[in-house]
C-alpha cells in the first residue's frame, strides 16, 4: 500500500490517494493500522476501484470501530428505506431505483448535505470516520469537497486561537434545516428528542496527533453564553475562513472509489448536479465516535 499526497499546500498533508490495496478483501492488523496512521497524517483518503457490494462495506468498515446508524436511517420510514439501517443512502433514489422527484421529502432532506458540515455533529458523541462508496456517478457535477479544519485553526491570528479555546457551541439538526428553509415545526413529533442541542468544543484535540482542529459544522445554533446573532455571526466568519480555497480539495468522483474522513478534523460538502435526470448512488458507513467534546448540559 502507498499513499500519495493530493493535495499541496503549506499547511501540511490533507487528501492522500491510496494505491496498492483491495479493501473487499479481510484486512489484516497491519493493514488496518497502515490505514489509520494515513488518515491520522491526513485527515482524508481516496481509494480507486474498490468494488464494494453493502457487506463487503461494512466489514471493511467495521475494522475501525463500531458503526453509527445515521439520523436519515433512523428517520426513515422502512418503506421508504432502500438499503439497510448501517448503510445512509446518500444517493438520489427511490426503492424502485428512480430518481426522486424534485417535491419528495427525502430529496429534499439530503440537501442539506451541500451545506458545509461535519457528520452527526449534532450527536453528542459525534462520528469519527465516514467512508463513502461511489457506485454510480453522474457524468457532471457531484463532487464531494474537504476543508482542513487543522490547517483553519493553524492559520487564525493567536489573538482569535486565544479566543476561540474555550468556547463551546450548541450543535442540531434544526439548525441545518433551518438554514435550507425546512419550517420549525416540519419535523415529526416523534423525532424531536433528534433535536435537543448538544454541546460541542468550538476546538478539538486530536486523539493521536494531538493537533488542534476547528470544529465548525452547518449544525451550530449558537455559542454557549453568547446573544445568538453575535454568535451565528461569529460562526459564519469562522466558517468563510475555513472554507477559503487553500484549505479545500475538490474530490471529483470515479465509479469504486471509496474516501475515507476524519470528521474529528474535516468539513465536507455535496455539490450540485442534475439530480432529478442522472443517478448518483453512493452509500455511506460511519464509524462511531468515543468520546463527548464538552460536558453536556443536563436534561431540563
Ligand atoms: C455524506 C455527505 C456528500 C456528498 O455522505 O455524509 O455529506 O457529496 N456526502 O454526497
Ligand atoms: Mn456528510
Amino acid at each position: 500500500m502507498d499513499i500519495a499526497p493530493l493535495t499541496r499546500n503549506p499547511y501540511g498533508d490533507f487528501v492522500g490517494n491510496v494505491t496498492g490495496i483491495d479493501l473487499t478483501k479481510t484486512m489484516t492488523d497491519r493493514q488496518v493500522a497502515a490505514i489509520e496512521a494515513g488518515m491520522d497524517r491526513f485527515a482524508v483518503l481516496i481509494f480507486h476501484g474498490q468494488h464494494f457490494d453493502d457487506d463487503t462495506q461494512l466489514a471493511f468498515s467495521r475494522n475501525f470501530g463500531e458503526l453509527e446508524i445515521s439520523s436519515g436511517g433512523e428517520m426513515s420510514k422502512p418503506e421508504d428505506r432502500r438499503l439497510k439501517l448501517e448503510m445512509a443512502d446518500i444517493s438520489n433514489l427511490d426503492r424502485d431505483n428512480k430518481p426522486r422527484a424534485a417535491d419528495d421529502r427525502v430529496r429534499l432532506n439530503a440537501l442539506g448535505n451541500r451545506l458545509w458540515h461535519s457528520d452527526a455533529s449534532f450527536r453528542a458523541i459525534p462520528a469519527k470516520y465516514s467512508l463513502l462508496s461511489a457506485r454510480v456517478v453522474p457524468g457532471a457535477g457531484g463532487n464531494t469537497e474537504f476543508a482542513d479544519m487543522r490547517a483553519a485553526h493553524d492559520a487564525l491570528d493567536d489573538r482569535t486561537k486565544a479566543e476561540i479555546e474555550p468556547l463551546v457551541t450548541e450543535h442540531s439538526n434544526a439548525y441545518s434545516r433551518e438554514t435550507i428553509g425546512f419550517p420549525k415545526e416540519d419535523y415529526g413529533q416523534r423525532n424531536q428528542d433528534k433535536l435537543r442541542p448538544v454541546r460541542q468544543s468550538l476546538v478539538r484535540i486530536h486523539p493521536v496527533t494531538g493537533r488542534k482542529s476547528l470544529y465548525l459544522s452547518a449544525h451550530i445554533g449558537t455559542i454557549v453564553g453568547w446573544p445568538v446573532p453575535e454568535a451565528r455571526a461569529f460562526i459564519r466568519d469562522l466558517m468563510e475562513h475555513a472554507t477559503q480555497p487553500q484549505f479545500v480539495h475538490a474530490h471529483v468522483w470515479r465509479p469504486w472509489d471509496l474516501a475515507i474522513w476524519d470528521n474529528r478534523t474535516t468539513m465536507h460538502r455535496a455539490r450540485r448536479y442534475d439530480d432529478l435526470h442522472e443517478v448518483r448512488d453512493m452509500r455511506r458507513s460511519t464509524i462511531r465516535g468515543d468520546a463527548v467534546t464538552a460536558p453536556q448540559q443536563q436534561a431540563a
